[in-house]
């Protein structure tokens, strides 16, 4: 299965009752399996998550820590980028070159990076004083 059909798919799962905007994202580990999320909203609504913090979380259950490339898709004009939080997810698990295809249900498709999508992003290296 192709990054794009597992988006695809899993977007078809998004529990989205209040937003009705269903997102759907997939990695894909060096290793070379793919892991994929929707997002899922809540009542109360800052409980909601993102399609990409349930593909993330996949992939951490799965035991993989490394993003080797990422797709995101939605039903939208233009293809959808990621939230502020969901950026610094993504630069958790990825390097700044890595590949980010953000899409929309139409064929639509914008080719990113996670450092283009999080220019100078905290890391760990920033809480170094030597
Ligand atoms: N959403 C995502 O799942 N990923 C994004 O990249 C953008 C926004 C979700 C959150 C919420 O369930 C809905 O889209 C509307 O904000």
């Amino acid at each position: 299965m192709d990054l794009e059909k597992a988006a695809r798919d899993v977007r078809e799962n998004a529990y989205v009752p209040y937003s009705r905007f269903k997102v759907g994202a997939a990695l894909r580990a060096p290793s070379g399996k793919i892991y994929a999320g929707c997002n899922v909203e809540n009542v109360a609504y800052p409980e909601g998550t993102c399609a990409e913090a349930g593909a993330i979380a996949a992939m951490v259950a799965a035991g993989e820590t490394e993003i080797a490339e990422a797709y995101v898709i939605a039903d939208s004009a233009h293809p959808v980028p990621p939230c502020g939080g969901c950026r610094q997810k993504l630069a958790e698990f990825a390097r700044g070159d890595t590949p980010v295809t953000l899409a929309t249900v139409d064929g639509g498709t914008l080719e990113t990076t996670v450092a283009e999508l999080l220019p100078g992003a905290f890391g760990a290296g920033h809480m170094d004083r030597t």
